[in-house]
């Protein structure tokens, strides 16, 4: 194979998806909390998940159901057909450490696969590119919640804010990162599962609405170009999306009303939810924002984790290799 490498680590942070007004075609990362994945060349080929930490138990040790697994093994299958240095049988180990809360609407399937995916490319002697690792990722989205939203994986592989234009082709534009935002994250001590946070939504929307919408979401990619965080917070004005999953989230408005009283730019739900991420202008700024929201939620008997994060600008980073 392409390379000597036993072992590789790999940090994939968590990701704000939609941002907002942009649902599935705009997602953010984060610089942390996030997943770790150590993927061991082993002498048997194969798969397997040899370990996960953190996660409680209940992820899947499975390959075929583990989303680390199956993004793997879809890479391992593309690089065969490809004739990858004329593939050889490989094994590969795979142990993740969840530091993302499961079910948190920050991405954590996507961290722990893109991880994963990553950790395999280079352990293989990097044959696919960040971009190409793409596809790969997404099969993970698909067994998550049944849907390959890219929204997560992009940024995640890629930092920064990234777009996806299209998703047939698959067409990935990564923006420029506004130099100084700030994001407020707080994640309530409650699950969604982002099927069932998909089931929800309306299959139709009205013209009026969708006006609304594709305004808002021009208004945010410039904001994003002209680093204008107040225009950005404007347009996460959110006519479609918001106010259905918003009504899964206990003490939801309560908690951006508390987030935009402190001066926040803009409010909304990360992901499919139930995290909240608010934009703010400074750091001292995010802080005030996620103490009023754990205020808010806290008055609504749920306790909260919160964390203050700057755009990550380099996606999943490698931290070890043997
Ligand atoms: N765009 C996806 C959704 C992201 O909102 O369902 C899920 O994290």
């Amino acid at each position: 194979m392409g390379s000597q490498l036993t072992s590789v680590s790999v940090f994939a942070p968590a990701t704000v998806a939609n941002v907002g007004s942009a649902f599935d075609v705009l997602g953010l990362a984060l610089e942390a909390p996030g997943d770790t994945a150590t993927i061991r060349r082993t002498p048997e080929p194969g798969i397997r998940i040899a370990d996960i930490s953190g996660d409680g138990g209940r992820l899947p040790r499975d390959t075929e159901k583990n989303t680390a697994g199956v993004s793997v093994a879809a890479l391992l299958t593309h690089l065969k057909k490809s004739d990858f240095h004329s593939y050889a049988p490989v094994g590969m180990d795979i142990s993740l450490e969840k530091g993302l809360p499961i079910g948190s609407g920050l991405g954590s399937s996507s961290a722990s696969t893109v991880a994963a995916v990553v950790a395999a490319n280079e352990l293989l002697g990097s044959p696919l590119s960040r971009q190409e690792l793409l596809p790969f990722a997404m099969e993970g989205e698909r067994i998550a919640c049944g849907a390959a939203h890219a929204d997560n994986v992009a940024p995640c592989l890629l930092g920064g804010f990234v777009l996806i234009r299209s998703y047939k082709p698959l067409d990935i534009i990564t923006l420029p990162s506004p130099r100084d935002i700030w994001l407020a994250i707080i994640s309530p001590a409650l699950e969604l599962c982002t099927s069932d946070a998909r089931r929800v939504l309306k299959r139709s929307v009205t013209l009026e609405s969708a006006v609304s919408q594709w305004g808002n979401v021009a208004a945010l990619v410039a904001g994003i170009y002209k680093n204008d965080i107040t225009l950005m917070g404007r347009a996460l004005e959110d006519t479609i999306i918001e106010p259905e999953r918003a009504a899964l989230i206990p003490g939801y408005q309560a908690a951006k009303d508390a987030a935009l009283a402190t001066g926040a730019a803009g409010c909304s739900i990360s992901g499919s939810g139930p995290s909240l991420f608010a934009l703010c202008h400074s750091e001292q700024r995010a802080h005030d924002a996620n103490k009023a929201m754990e205020q808010a939620f806290s008055a609504a008997g749920i306790s909260s984790k919160q964390y203050v994060s700057r755009v990550n600008q380099t996606g999943a980073r490698v931290m070890e290799r043997e």
